[in-house]
């Protein structure tokens, strides 16, 4: 992973964000991802429709629609769309096959379902998100309460240490009443395989593993913008 300073970071983040709102056309549905990356990109489409662009959005999380809402930005019900246009979304770690790591801010499961109705999935990063092999970042797990203890050990049969996500001392709640828990796996050989075993265990909502569903990454290095396809 490529050491940079924060400023830099969030030059990067920015770079990419501008790169990806180009993308984005009038009357289009646009998926809206959670995050400081996508945050830029809100932003950025915010301008934009005040300016006249014309478009309807679905919010990967509260916080998220809260943004867009207060930018203008119209949003649409997640539930009953059947399409998405184009999304914008960040990532904790991708690779050059576009397999990603998702879920640092705890909206995995509603950025899945964005990114599954989307024709355009584009994912924007800074340089710090691109590794050779994805598992230094631990993988995100979306779970019942109820099947907290079941599906822990069930990571664990498939040799992954899990931690459940506290934020400030308290357990972390995602969006959608759920735990996460946060499983180490070390560096991952076999994503695909990885993210089929975790889909099969009973009481998991979603896992962080994104595997065939990114048409596109965005990357902003230095003064570059790099794009995987
Ligand atoms: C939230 C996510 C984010 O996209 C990911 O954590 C990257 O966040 P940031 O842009 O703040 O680095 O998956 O669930």
């Amino acid at each position: 992973m490529a050491t940079i300073d924060k400023t830099q970071q969030d030059a990067e983040k920015l770079a990419a964000a501008l790169a990806a709102v180009k993308f984005v056309k009038d009357g289009d549905v646009v998926g809206l991802g959670t995050g400081s990356t996508t945050t830029f990109a809100i932003k950025e489409l915010g301008k934009r429709v005040k300016e006249g662009l014309k478009i309807k959005a679905a919010a990967s999380s509260i916080r998220t629609e809260e943004l867009a809402k207060s930018l203008g930005i119209e949003i649409l019900d997640l539930g009953f769309l059947s399409k998405i246009d184009i999304s914008i979304d960040g990532a904790d770690e991708f690779t050059e096959s576009l397999d990603l790591i998702k879920g640092g801010g705890g909206a995995l499961f509603r950025e899945k379902i964005i990114a599954s109705l989307s024709k355009n999935a584009i994912i924007i990063t800074d340089a710090s998100k691109k590794v050779k092999k994805l598992g230094a970042f631990t993988v995100p797990v979306e779970v019942i309460p109820l099947a907290y203890q079941y599906v822990f050990d069930q990571i664990n049969e498939l040799g992954g240490k899990g931690v459940l996500r506290s934020v400030d001392n308290k357990t972390f709640i995602t969006d959608n009443g759920n735990l996460i828990i946060d499983a180490d796996f070390g560096l991952i050989d076999d994503p695909e395989k990885l993210s089929t075993d975790l889909n099969q265990i009973n009481g998991l909502l979603a896992h962080g593993l994104f595997i065939n569903i990114t048409s596109k990454v965005i990357m902003s290095e230095e003064t570059d913008i790099i794009i995987f396809e």
